[in-house]
Order: structure tokens, then sequence, then C-alpha cells
């Protein structure tokens, strides 16, 4: 913009005139400009670019000592009067400003947190653990007091981790107690390419675990598992199962049978009626199966435990040698206890569920029943 200088005019009135005139054409020009700004930054620009030291105005009133007293008096008001007018205007733009950001901050973020009686607080639900997790948290914490490691594997497995290792090699028939899912390359025979799968139990944590470590040690291996079952009231295909395996020396079958009573108590906050069974399982020798007297129905007979009043819940034994060996241990040396507890069971058995199937429905009607964070 052109700076204002002194005007060389004929008379007092035409000079008045025409200064008047320059500050409405400034002030039009400011106008224009701050209308057509919205962030705090340009509009301080602006005012500095007007009222700044070597803003326009601030030129303009510099100018009144050059000017003879008339003009002065008449003009001096004027200048000083659109000095006052742009410092105000550029004070509502930013406050306007101001208040248009926080208008849109609260449309974005509509949770006050100074209201207390507020109908969206009311309507908001806190989310909640599934009683699966309730229970495999609450077991964690029984095996890690009793000095036990928490370990993790993966649920795509190799042949060797779920089943050679387990001393249980192809055309076995153990292998047929878990019907298994396969992952088939198309272009290739079922025969050629039977390598990887679903892992069918967690006794894959305890071959990578044993592979991974010195004994003497003892860990467990939480984890869904997955096997191509026919699904009914105790039967899902996927369901989570917590095994684990202490391995030192000269550990013996009362050890097992000491360490599964105790966290069998600890489960269920009371003594729970167990009996032990011989158990086939080709990783184990002797293998048991450790039962409870059914919890839904007190042992009278119900779907759950399909009317014999006990129910499967701990297949144990001790480790197989071959399986030590596979697992980098020497059996001359180190001997141990396996064990796998499934989750799903315990969990009915503790909630009184008689379905296996609502775990995994999803339904909230079902799942919000249980504890909240
Ligand atoms: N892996 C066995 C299963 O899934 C359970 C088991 C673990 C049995 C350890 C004995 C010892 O059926």
């Amino acid at each position: 913009m052109k700076i204002f200088c002194p005007y060389k005019v004929k008379n007092i009135y035409e000079a008045v005139i025409n200064m008047t005139h320059d500050l409405e054409k400034i002030k039009h020009d400011f106008l224009t400009k701050l209308h057509s700004l919205t962030k705090e930054a340009d509009i301080l620009n602006l005012k500095s670019e007007f009222t700044g030291k070597t803003g326009v105005v601030s030129e303009l009133l510099k100018s009144l000592k050059d000017m003879n007293p008339e003009e002065r008096k008449s003009f001096g008001p004027k200048a000083n009067e659109l000095k006052d007018f742009i410092t105000e205007q550029c004070s509502l733009f930013l406050a306007k400003i101001e208040i248009e950001e926080i208008n849109k901050k609260l449309a974005l973020d509509r949770i006050d947190i100074s209201m207390t009686e507020n109908i969206q607080a009311k309507s908001i639900k806190s989310g909640g653990y599934h009683p699966r997790t309730i229970i495999q948290q609450e077991i964690e914490d029984i095996f890690l007091s009793m000095g036990f490691d928490v370990l993790d594997g993966p649920h795509i497995e190799d042949e060797f981790h779920n089943f050679e290792a387990l001393n249980i090699p192809a055309d076995h028939p153990a292998r047929d107690m878990q019907d298994t899912f396969w992952f088939h390359d198309p272009q290739k025979t079922p025969k050629e390419t039977k390598k990887y799968l679903l892992r069918t139990h967690t006794s894959n944590i305890q071959v990578r675990g044993m592979l991974s470590r010195k004994p003497p040690f003892r860990f467990i291996a939480p984890g869904v598992v997955f096997r191509s079952e026919r699904t009914d009231a105790s039967h899902e295909m996927v369901f989570t199962q917590l095994e684990g395996m202490m391995v030192g020396k000269d550990i013996s079958v009362s050890n097992l049978i000491y360490f599964m009573k105790t966290i069998l108590k600890e489960i269920f906050k009371r003594d729970v009626e167990v009996r032990l069974r011989p158990g086939f399982f080709p990783f184990v020798e002797p293998g048991f199966e450790l039962d409870i007297s059914c919890l839904i129905c007190g042992g009278k007979g119900c779907s759950v435990c399909k009317q014999i009043g006990w129910v499967e819940l701990l297949p144990c034994g001790m480790i197989h040698p071959n399986v030590l060996k596979a697992g980098g241990i020497d059996p001359e040396e180190y001997n141990g206890f396996a064990f796998g507890l499934g989750l799903d069971r315990l969990v009915m058995m503790r909630y009184g569920i008689d379905d296996i199937r609502h775990l995994q429905s999803g339904d909230l009607r079902f799942n919000s029943q249980f504890k909240l964070f």
C-alpha cells in the first residue's frame, strides 16, 4: 500500500477531504483483508501490517508532525480512531476464531467430563473379560506363584512339533484321536503336503520349551487349539488348553498328584472330588486321566458329564523318554511330568455353563454376565 504523505493542496478543506478519503481507503482495505482470513497467525500479521511499527497507520501517525496545526487537529483524531478500530477488530476476530476452534473440538470430542448426570455417560458400556480369560489369568497366577513360567507358541505348526517330537510318528493311531486341520497345497497331493497344521494341542509349546531351556525347569503353555470335531454340548472345534510340564531330577508320580490336587483346590477354592484312571497318551508313560465330580449336576449325570457324573479334566503323566530326547534332554539324567488342562471345561464347571458353544458364541447377553473391568 502507498504510504500516506502530507498533501500539497490548495486549501485546508481539500487536504482534509483527501486525507479522510485515504483513511476510508485504508479502513476498507483492512476490512476486506480481515474478512478473508481464518487463521490466528494471519490476523496477527495483518494487524502488524497496519498498526505495527512500520505499518500503514503508524506511518500515517508519524506524518502528523509534518502537518500544519489545522490539518493535524482535524486529521489526528481520525487517524487514531482508525488505529483503535483496527486493533479492536483484530481482537474481535481473534476471539471469534478461538471460539470456533473450541466448538470444533467439542463437536469432535463429545464427552463432557464436567457433567455428572449425562445421558451419554449413562449409555457408555464398559467392557469385560471373557470368562475364559478370567480363569486363565487366575490359573497363570497360581502357577507363577509355584515357580512356573508362562510360555506361548505358534497356532500354525509343523508335524514335528505337534506330533513327531511327542512320540506320535506318522500313521500312529494316536493321530486319529486328534482330528487335524491340515494346510493343503492345491498343486500337490495331500500326502505330499501334509506338513503344516493348526495345532491340535498346546503340547507344541512344550516341545519348543524343552528345546529352548536346560533342566530343571517348569512352565505352563496356555492357548487356543483346533480340532476338526463334531460340536456338541461339551465339544468345540476351537477350544483352549493349558498344558504344562516340570522337568528335573527324581520327579515322581506323587509330585504330579500333589501339584494337580493343589491346582484344582486353588481353582475351585474348595476340595473337589477327583478320581485318577489310567489314560493313554503317547507322550506320557504312565499316563492318567484325572476326572472331577461334575459340578453342574453334583455327580448325578447331565449333558456336560454325558450322564456319568464325572468330567474328564486333566490328562497327565510322566513324560515319555522319547519326548525328553526329542526335546534335547537326557532321559537317563532327568525326568518329569506333563499335564493338559481343558480350560473351557473348567470355565463351565466354575460358572455352571451347560453348553461349551456359549463360550465362542460372541453373544453379548452371555458375555456381559461376567466380571467387568
Ligand atoms: N496334549 C494332550 C491332549 O491335547 C493332553 C495331555 C497333555 C495329556 C499332557 C497328557 C499329558 O489331548
